[in-house]
This record gives structure tokens, sequence and C-alpha cells, in this order.
């Protein structure tokens, strides 16, 4: 049941018999509906400003032309106020369409086809190799996830990206601290962690043995050279590093359909430096190879370096028309940090400057703040590094004890706890728009009683719960019974749910769900806080718990569309 569509059936029909001379664009008169600030102002209301201009005549003069015209079962009534037409839908059948189209679509309410035979690629997460996940690490990891979700459920075919870091000439130097000062037991016992140690212990000796840079040097031409043994340390670096990375995702429930990283594109640089070549682009600077941005006013895109090697963005061109080639995505998204801005600006100009035309508007950098933890900034140069399973290990232990402490008798205490603390985590990096900067709290986390994740999934538990003890009631519906306020007011939340869905989508913005599911949840609280459910009259509870069982499964859907799993007890 999507009002807006209803509203939009009603107004163009009117404004055809108003104003028969007159072109109307359905569309355009659908997005130019508002939902006004105060619902006492109506459900929703029609600007007639921009019309006046093409009618010639003053708005509140077309507003009442319209309204005269207006005949819609679900438009209760209009008014004109100013140069508004506002619309107060028909309670009792917007109740009974909206309930019923929500049950209808067997929980898969507000989803489209819109995206068939059309291709995303996402490309999140994409960790680096050699380094444990840090919580630096969740926000890509977590928005990337819930968007590809969202464009899965409207009809796209998705393809989900690791785009790992595992080129440069840091492997190098890890291969030769490795030499020097580990052992095969120490860092298959010690995992990522005893590589990065090495790592660190490596900078500390160069530091007094510069020569020590050399041999690493010497250690990543040898990889890129394809020598059998630096390339099987290595090998076994990625594996070892996957598979801590593989505990997290698991964890969180992410996954991907493809682990292309940097090194992956070894064998397609010589495309890109040709091309760019041929198509005299490629100047040199310096000894190098760069494309000149200045008429952008970007600093030139580094190609080749002095001796030769290629760069990061190298790898994110010769990527690009891979997955252009492979997949032929309709839009190509990077769920990267906001400090990559300049990077991804160049990359996508020099492809466009190739000739690509779809580097023009298929690519997106879709970027995030910083987060931060208890008020302090991470950084993995001054040792302050939080690690993601150990924050989603404490999660889970803190609303294991909160579980212990609210619901004792529970049976699956410890199943609960996870998918608690886990949500609450995801559920705070995607509550805000994804570009503001995050502080990571616990208590705000984790609060049964804010907007967060265990607030929406105790509500989403709430009402599996009145379900369950109404399990055997069967009666006609009474759709008069929703007519309150607070059923209005949720039942207008559950009938917007799909346009916050395309919303989300349309500007990559998980929060938009997070938040329209978060307002879903507190509606259902207050219509459950104000009206008995079952009652004696069962008109009125098949009706209830109708509404009940249409907001469980909006929620649920809602949770699942940003990440979350619902417990159907907490
Ligand atoms: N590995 C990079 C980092 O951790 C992110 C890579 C993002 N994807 C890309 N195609 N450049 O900063």
């Amino acid at each position: 049941m999507d009002m807006r569509e209803v509203i939009t059936g009603a107004l163009y029909r009117a404004a055809r018999e108003a104003y028969p001379e007159a072109g109307f664009d359905s569309e355009a008169l659908s997005r130019a509906l508002e939902i006004p600030p105060d619902p006492a102002l109506g459900d929703m209301a029609f600007p007639c400003f921009s019309l006046s201009r093409t009618l010639r005549k003053a708005p509140p003069q077309i507003a009442v032309s319209l309204a005269e015209r207006i005949d819609d079962p679900m438009i209760g009534r209009t008014e004109v106020k100013g140069g508004y037409l506002n619309f107060f839908f028909s309670r009792v059948a917007m109740a009974r369409a909206t309930v019923e189209a929500v049950l209808d679509s067997k929980g898969r309410w507000g989803a489209g086809r819109e995206g068939e035979g059309k291709t995303v690629c996402l490309d999140y997460s994409s960790i680096n190799i050699a380094k444990r996940f840090h919580l630096g690490h969740l926000s890509t990891t977590v928005i990337g996830h819930s968007l590809k979700r969202i464009y899965d459920y409207l009809g796209y075919t998705t393809v989900g990206i690791n785009h790992l870091g595992d080129w440069g000439t840091q492997f190098g130097k890890m291969i030769a601290a490795y030499r020097h000062w580990g052992s095969r037991e120490e860092v298959e016992k010690g995992g990522v962690q005893a590589l990065s140690d090495l790592y660190v212990r490596f900078h500390q000796e160069a530091e007094k043995d510069p020569s020590l840079d050399d041999e690493g040097r010497a250690w990543f031409k040898k990889i890129e050279d394809g020598d059998a043994e630096a390339l099987a340390i290595f090998d076994w670096f990625k594996q070892l590093t996957l598979k801590d990375a593989d505990r997290v995702y698991k964890t969180l429930g992410v996954s991907f359909d493809s682990y292309a990283g940097e090194s992956f594109y070894n064998d397609k640089m010589d495309r890109v430096v040709r091309e760019l070549k041929e198509k005299n682009l490629l100047v040199e600077s310096d000894g190098a190879y760069v494309v000149d941005l200045e008429a952008y006013g970007m600093p030139p895109c580094l190609i080749l370096k002095r001796d030769g090697a290629t760069l990061y963005a190298t790898r994110d061109i010769a990527a690009a028309l891979y997955r252009m080639d492979t997949y032929h995505f309709e839009k190509c998204l990077y769920v990267v940090a906001y400090q990559q801005d300049l990077h991804f600006r160049q990359v996508f100009k020099v492809l466009e400057l190739m000739g690509y035309e779809w580097a023009r508007d298929r690519m997106q950098h879709v970027a995030f703040g910083m987060i931060s933890y208890e008020g302090g900034a991470l950084s993995t140069r001054h040792g302050r590094t939080v690690y993601l399973d150990d924050v989603l290990q404490a999660a889970c232990d803190k609303a294991l004890a909160i579980i212990e402490e609210k619901s004792p008798g529970l049976d699956n205490k410890e199943e609960v706890a996870r998918q608690v603390g886990v949500g609450s985590v995801i559920f705070f990096d995607l509550f805000n728009s994804r570009i503001k900067d995050i502080d990571f709290h616990w208590d705000r986390a984790l609060n049964f009683d804010g907007e967060t994740g265990p607030y929406v999934q105790y509500t989403y538990a709430r009402c599996c719960s009145v379900l369950r003890k109404a399990q055997g009631l069967s009666a006609e519906r009474d759709y008069a019974a929703l007519t309150d306020d607070e059923s209005l007011a949720l039942i207008k939340l559950l009938a917007l749910f799909p346009e916050a869905v395309r919303d989300a989508a349309a500007r990559n913005e998980p929060s938009v769900l997070t938040r329209a599911t978060t307002e879903i949840a507190k509606a259902y609280n207050k219509f459950y806080y104000e009206h008995r459910i079952l009652t004696d009259n069962v008109g009125e509870s098949a009706a209830r718990l109708a509404l009940t069982r249409a907001a469980m499964e909006v929620i649920g859907r809602g949770l699942y569309l940003i990440g979350l799993e619902a417990p159907q007890q907490m």
C-alpha cells in the first residue's frame, strides 16, 4: 500500500479534469508531494506554487479547484491551506489496505524488481594482509554488507568484492623480518598478530641497520618476479590473515562473492599503462609517470614509480576495467573512508579521460567518517588499536550479563546474547549518516531503552511474544479498531517503509533504514502501551494482532536489511 501512489493517482485525475488543456506529469506530481511536519496539517500535502506559473493562477485557487475533484476511497478528506492542498487519509481504509498489503507481501514488504537485469558491484571491507581486523574497518564492512542486502532486495544482482590490500613493498619487509626473527610454529600459533609484531620489529631494527630496507625491497622484487619461495611465504601470510578475518565475518554474518584484491591485477597492469600511453595521457615527472589532472583542480595521479612499479591508483584503474568487463555493472560502489576521497576522484577522472563514459556516473565513492572508541582516537601507529573481535566478544559478554538479569528464565541465553551483542555494534555504526564521525560508547550501544539495536530487537521479540500468546485466535478483523492515533502513526510508518528502502539505495545510506525501523519500533511500543491487544472483542483483537504481525515482519525485515538478526525471545 503506497499512499504516495494513491494520492498521486487521485491528484493526476483531478488535475487533468480541472485543467484539460495543460499537460501533467504524474511522476513530477508524485515527487512534489510532501509529508507535513505537523500531522494536523494532513498526512500528505501538495504545494501548488510551481503549478501557479504554468497555469497562471494563484496557488490557493489551484488548490481549491483540485480539492473539488479529488475522489478516492483512501482519502478521507482534503483541506486547502495557503497554497497547499492537504490530504487526510481515510483511517479505516488506510489501516485495512496497509496491514493487508504488508501481510500479503509474506515478509518481503517493500521488496522490488526495479533492479532486475542490473548489476551493482560493491567494494567493501577490503582489508589489508597481515593486519588484524580493527575497529577502523567496521564501518566499511557493515555499510557495504547492508547496501548489498538492500540492492538484493530491490532485485539487483550484487557482487560483493573484498579488494584485498595484498600488494606492496611492506610484504617484502615482512618476509625479511620473518626470515630473520620468525619461526613457522610461532607465526602459525600467533597468526596475524605475530605477523604485525614482526613488522613492528622490522621497523625498529631497520632504524639501526638500514641495509634491512634493501633486504625488504629484494624480497618484494622476488614476489614480483614470481619466486617460488617468496610466493609460498606470502601466500601463507595471506591465508593466515583471511582465516582471522573469516572469524570476524562469520560473527558479523558478512560474506563476499570475490576476494580479488590488489595482487589479482598484476597481469592486468600492462593494459592500463599501454592504453594511457596510446591515449597520450601519461606524462613523465621526475622519472615517474603520472596523469596530469591540474585542469580538474587535482594533483597528478601517480601511475608508475621511477622503478616501474605500479601504484594503488593504477590497480584501482585496472580493477574498474576488469569489473566492467566481467560484470557489466550499472553501478560500482566503493565503501571506503572519507580520507580516500581524492584518490577516488582521481581514479574516476583518469578513467573518464581514457574515454570510459561510464566512469562519469556509474562509479561512486560511498564515503564514511571516522570511528573512535570511548572518546579516544584509534591509531595503529601509536599502539592504541582496538580489535574488532575483542569488541564483538565484549559486546556478547555484556549482552549476556544484561539478559541474565532481565530474563533469567530464557532458554538460549548465549545465542540471544550473541545476536544482541553483535547487533548492538552493527546498529550503532549504522544509526547516523555514514559521513558523520562515530564515537563508539558501550553504554549507548547497549542501552535497551534508547535508539539502539537491543531496543529494536526487543520490540521484535515483544511482537513475537504477543503473537505466541494469541495463537488460535481467528476472527474477522475489525479495522475500525485501528483508527486511533497510535495505530495510525504506526500504520503510516509501515506504509512508508518501501520508500525508505528505495531512499536508502538511492543515497547508499543504510542509516535511512536503521532510522525507519527504529521509528516503527517506537511507534509499536507506543501502540502497545496505549492499547490492550487481546480484549473481549474478537474483531478488535484480530485487527490489533494483524497490526502486531505486520509490525513484527517489517521490523524483522528492517533488521535484516541493516545486517542484524532478530531473536524471537529476549
Ligand atoms: N585496503 C584499503 C584500505 O584499507 C581499502 C581498499 C578500498 N578499495 C579499493 N578498491 N581501493 O585502506
